[in-house]
């Protein structure tokens, strides 16, 4: 019998690459929970073509705590919530912290009710690497003090985590994971689901294939940082193997019963902004064009991750490299002008 496992933001980017590594394992069922206040209901449907397989999805605001719970009431059993939810736009929380606290916040605490109330097994947490802010020390571990949170993004996250904390110490009978994303990347293999930014995107990877598609501009957000080339560096990974996570995440026994076990999901490499727009320019041909701007608030100069925790405890590895992140971001993109 497979285990329930719900996915909340079940047609985002990170959401809908981790509901077909749980459909296309032998071991769980998933059912979205997503209202497509930032994904489009189409992204359903091609989950269902990738992997020929069916699944139940509720059209609901995490945010309404009464609609959330008659939903679920009639379950029955579920094993686990991997809590993706939330608005993600560093920039766009700058302008509007308030739509941020709201919806991150009371999204997060509202699943965290339905974890305790269904006595569910495991609450599998979207966090983030922008909760280590500027860190003095590289690569961060899972014991880097976190310094300020360079956004109210980044803040909702870390409160986020403290959050969990809380109820992991008040009802241990569930098991509280924190998944720190870095910078997640690139495409399903197939092209038929991607990053699918519904106003325009802010982050480096859509906007470059944007532009070798001719409908962005790439402006890079500095290059003055004391870096090797002067442009900010950052630890990229692909989000099929992000998803992955997810699903040994969901096999992990937390050894410590009141503490939520924390895992940095980086590839343990970093490589700058101009790095990155070069080999894009030698893996697919294509021009780019680009200008220099100047720096973007909120950025930190340079992180990535000491993913050994997670290699080690999960057994989880990156089995995509740049090159494949390059290559199936571009793919998409020229998947999704077709469909325009
Ligand atoms: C990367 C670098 C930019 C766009 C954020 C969140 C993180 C994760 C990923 C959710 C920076 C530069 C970008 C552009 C540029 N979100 N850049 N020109 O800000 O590192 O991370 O998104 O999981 O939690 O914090 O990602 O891709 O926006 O920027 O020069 O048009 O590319 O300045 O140095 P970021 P990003």
């Amino acid at each position: 019998m497979k285990k329930k496992v719900l996915v909340t933001g079940s047609t985002g980017f990170i959401g809908s690459h981790t509901m077909i590594e749980l459909l296309e394992g032998d071991d769980y069922e998933p059912i979205g929970i997503d209202n497509f206040s930032n994904s489009f209901p189409e992204v359903n449907e091609r989950i269902k073509r990738i992997t020929g397989k069916n699944f139940r999805h509720y059209n609901l605001d995490i945010c309404r705590a009464d609609d959330l719970e008659n939903a679920l009431k009639n379950e029955g059993e579920i094993f686990g919530i991997i809590h993706f939810a939330a608005f993600k736009s560093v920039g766009e929380s700058c302008e509007k912290p308030d739509k941020y606290y709201i919806n991150n916040l009371n999204g997060l605490v509202n699943m965290l009710e339905i974890c305790k109330k269904l006595k569910i097994q495991k609450f599998i947490f979207s966090s983030s690497c922008s909760v280590y802010g500027n860190a003095d020390h590289l690569p961060v571990t899972e014991q880097t003090p976190l310094k300020f949170a360079e956004s109210p993004y980044a803040h909702t996250k870390s409160v986020g985590e403290e959050i969990i904390r809380q109820y992991a110490r008040l009802f241990p009978q569930s098991d509280y994971i924190l998944l720190r994303y870095f910078n997640p990347v690139g495409a399903h293999i197939s092209a038929e689901i991607g990053e699918f930014p519904i106003q325009k995107p802010s982050n480096l990877f859509p906007v470059i294939t944007q532009t070798a598609a001719g409908i962005n501009e790439l402006i890079v957000h500095g290059n003055d940082y004391p870096t090797r080339d002067g442009t900010c560096i950052r630890d990229y990974v692909h989000v099929s193997d992000i998803a992955n996570a997810h699903v040994l995440a969901l096999k992990y026994e937390v050894t410590e019963k009141k503490m939520p076990e924390i895992f940095n999901l980086g590839s343990g490499t970093g490589y700058t902004v101009m790095e990155v727009i070069k080999a894009f320019l030698n893996y697919t041909g294509q021009p780019l064009p680009y200008t220099i701007g100047p720096r973007r608030n909120g950025d930190v100069i340079a992180i990535y991750a000491d993913n050994t925790k997670a290699r080690k405890l999960l057994g989880w590895n990156c089995r995509y490299t740049l090159k494949d992140m390059i290559i199936t971001a571009w793919n998409w993109q020229k998947n999704l002008l077709k469909k325009t």
